[in-house]
């Protein structure tokens, strides 16, 4: 069960050009196509005469035309044409699914209700922002999009899955501050003089860094990393700032699409640099999806799990989601983790 009434990414703007481009979000088959003049609609990848994937079809005009017989619906899902006969059914009309665009990204409603207006989640500016540089990947994969945002908010796991990358000692030992609230939980960790993973140590040719790194959680499945790196023993020297996503957005209940990308306020014009970080954030993507891959493929509902300390922040997101997805007002989470938290530490004394 998915939560409803939200906004899912569905792709990346350019993903989406004028002919028919189909993804499933939430279980639902949708098709995304442009109209001549660029504008974005979707309506369900599905004919209502024979259930042929309306994206195997063709664009014409400002059209959809189904690859089968040649029904043609319009932007909003109205049947205009049927080649074999002048009488439109009532029934050959389409529900089309409402859709924006913000930042490069392209967004669906997915619910009954009426859509409100779109997340305000100013951290995205990043991605259309001229004082910062990066690109987004899209990758596909076979996990719970949940298991994905555990991945990101959990930082700990660095050192063991991405040793050519961002792995880092310090992230694993650091202490970390956790900030929840009614549709966000912030983890923090604060690292003075770390040792530079491979992939900072790469980009900023120094051995030693001061960094505090954020793992965000916004509901439903966006999650990033902040990190602000200094030169220790440096006054008034540069601070370096990154923002790496981790944008998931279910596909069915055990499958995925993930986006993602780093995106940086210095160097804004380096081309190599610019490789080098797309090159690293790709590996260390495929690396994640593979062991949630793992994690996915050895899941058993019935055996019961360890928590450790370093899930509480995975907790709180599951919570925010379980409260969205019963639909609860807010206000619910933050008490409820806190209650959670003391319960736990009861147990820990
Ligand atoms: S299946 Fe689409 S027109 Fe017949
Ligand atoms: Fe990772």
């Amino acid at each position: 069960m998915f939560v409803q009434n939200q906004w899912y990414i569905a792709a990346l703007s350019h993903e989406i050009e004028q002919g028919p481009f189909a993804r499933k979000i939430c279980n639902q088959q949708i098709v995304f196509y442009r109209t001549r003049g660029g504008e974005l609609t979707a309506l369900p990848d599905r004919c209502p005469h024979r259930q042929v994937p309306l994206s195997k079809g063709c664009v014409v005009g400002d059209n959809l035309r189904c690859a089968y017989h040649g029904m043609e619906f319009s932007p909003l899902g109205q049947c205009v044409h049927i080649p074999s006969q002048s009488v439109i059914p009532e029934r050959a009309h389409l529900q089309r699914y409402t859709v924006a665009e913000q930042h490069g990204m392209v967004w669906v409603w997915i619910g009954k209700e009426h859509p409100t207006k779109l997340p305000d989640i100013p951290e995205f500016a990043v991605c259309s922002s001229k004082e910062h540089v990066g690109s987004m990947l899209y990758a596909h994969a076979n996990t719970d999009y949940k298991l994905g945002v555990d991945n990101f908010l959990d930082a700990s796991h660095v050192l063991f899955v991405h040793p050519s990358t961002v792995a880092s000692e310090a992230v694993t030992a650091a202490r970390t501050e956790l900030f929840v609230k009614d549709d966000e939980v912030r983890v923090r960790r604060t690292m003075p003089g770390e040792a530079c993973s491979p992939m900072f140590k790469a980009i900023l040719k120094v051995d030693t860094i001061d960094r505090v790194q954020d793992s965000v959680f916004r509901p439903v499945g966006h999650t990033w990393i902040d990190t602000t790196v200094t030169l220790p023993g440096v006054e008034n020297g540069p601070v370096i700032r990154t923002r790496t996503f981790g944008l998931f957005t279910p596909e069915t209940e055990s499958t995925c699409h993930l986006w993602a990308g780093l995106y940086r306020n210095f160097a804004l014009d380096h081309a190599p640099m610019s490789q080098l970080v797309a090159q690293q954030i790709q590996q260390t993507i495929d690396e994640d999806v593979r062991i949630c891959e793992e994690v996915q493929r050895n899941w058993d509902d019935s055996v019961p799990i360890t928590h450790l300390v370093v899930d509480k922040a995975c907790l709180a997101a599951r919570q925010i989601l379980r409260r969205l997805g019963e639909g609860r007002p807010s206000g619910e989470s933050a008490a409820r983790f806190r209650q959670m938290e003391s319960h736990d530490e009861a147990h820990a004394r």
